[in-house]
């Protein structure tokens, strides 16, 4: 059974309606969801609707609306829908070519930001490995005025999607999008930092994610193989010929992998690495110095 509203519909009702449907569909925050695709229509901030909750959708609102709402019901992440999600306080277009950027992604890309080392030498050179939407470049090339960068992906149609979001913030010359495995693109000793984050979910545990990320988002950009480490394993060596001495490598991890990752990356030869965690205490990152 698909949603449909009747016209004229008002917001409140809509909401109403939309929400005891998403509910219906086993989708969590369904209020929130509804409140998201109609302001999202509607072109205003989400706490306006209940201001306008006596306003009539107009009939194209009203069809669009519909569409949406019957998208988020099959379990369809909002991000998807509306073909945005927002990165360090940007707009990146996303669907199903990329993964949604997270939150702890952000975090990552404050930590990099924050090493003072990179960004007072010069112009520094640095790669953002399985760039995806390009989230991760493109944020940095935002907040440093210095540094160029090599964005690499396996995924030519999320490269596409990366470009796409690069030229939209005008940062498009800074940053050099590759199709190739991991860095094997790079130049031996040649970056000041290399940033990833790369897939690291045991392949036994795809199965176990939530019905929004294993339909919609692709696998490919997250599973890392039986015990989520192929893909840092090798990455651990490539960064290493690819870092000038002194370079940084940073990495986002599974939340249980960080003694093993530490392992890897002193016998990869980083001369000092240490962990981070995120905003629940959880050790997400990884620095390494080589
Ligand atoms: C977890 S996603 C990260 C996307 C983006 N950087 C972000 O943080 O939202 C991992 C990305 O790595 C890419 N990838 C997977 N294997 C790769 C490989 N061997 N070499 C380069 N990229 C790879 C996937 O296509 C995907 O875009």
């Amino acid at each position: 059974m698909s949603f449909t509203l009747h016209h004229p519909a008002i917001i409140h009702e809509a909401l109403r309606q939309a929400t005891a449907f998403l509910e219906e569909h086993g989708i969590e925050e369904s209020r929130l969801t509804g409140e998201w695709l109609l302001s999202h229509e509607l072109g205003c901030a989400r706490l306006e609707l209940a201001l306008r909750h006596q306003e009539p959708l107009s009939p194209l609102s009203n069809r669009t609306f519909q569409h949406r709402i019957n998208r988020a019901a099959m379990g369809e992440p909002v991000q998807y829908i509306l073909g945005t999600a927002e990165f360090m306080g940007h707009a990146f277009r996303v669907d199903r070519r990329c993964l949604i950027p997270r939150p702890e992604t952000e975090r990552l890309a404050e930590w990099v930001l924050g090493f003072d080392p990179l960004w007072n030498a010069g112009d520094p050179a640095l790669a953002d490995v399985g760039t995806g939407s390009g989230c991760l470049a493109i944020s940095l090339a935002l907040a440093r005025s210095k540094g160029h960068y090599l964005a690499t992906d396996t995924s030519a149609a999320a490269l596409a999607l990366a470009r796409e979001n690069a030229a939209r913030h005008g940062v498009s010359a800074r940053i050099r999008f590759i199709a190739c495995d991991l860095l094997s693109a790079a130049t031996p000793a040649s970056l000041a930092a290399v940033v990833s984050n790369p897939p690291y979910i045991r392949t036994t545990d795809w199965a176990r994610l939530d019905r929004n990320v294993r339909n919609f988002e692709p696998c490919a950009a997250l599973v890392g193989g039986p015990d989520g480490l192929t893909i840092i394993r090798r990455l651990m060596t490539q960064a290493l010929q690819a870092l000038k001495p002194g370079g940084v490598f940073f990495l986002e991890i599974g939340a249980d992998q960080g003694a093993a990752v530490l392992e890897l990356a002193q016998a990869a030869g980083f001369r000092e690495s240490q962990l981070r965690p995120d905003l629940a205490g959880k050790d997400r990152m990884v620095r390494a110095v080589k």
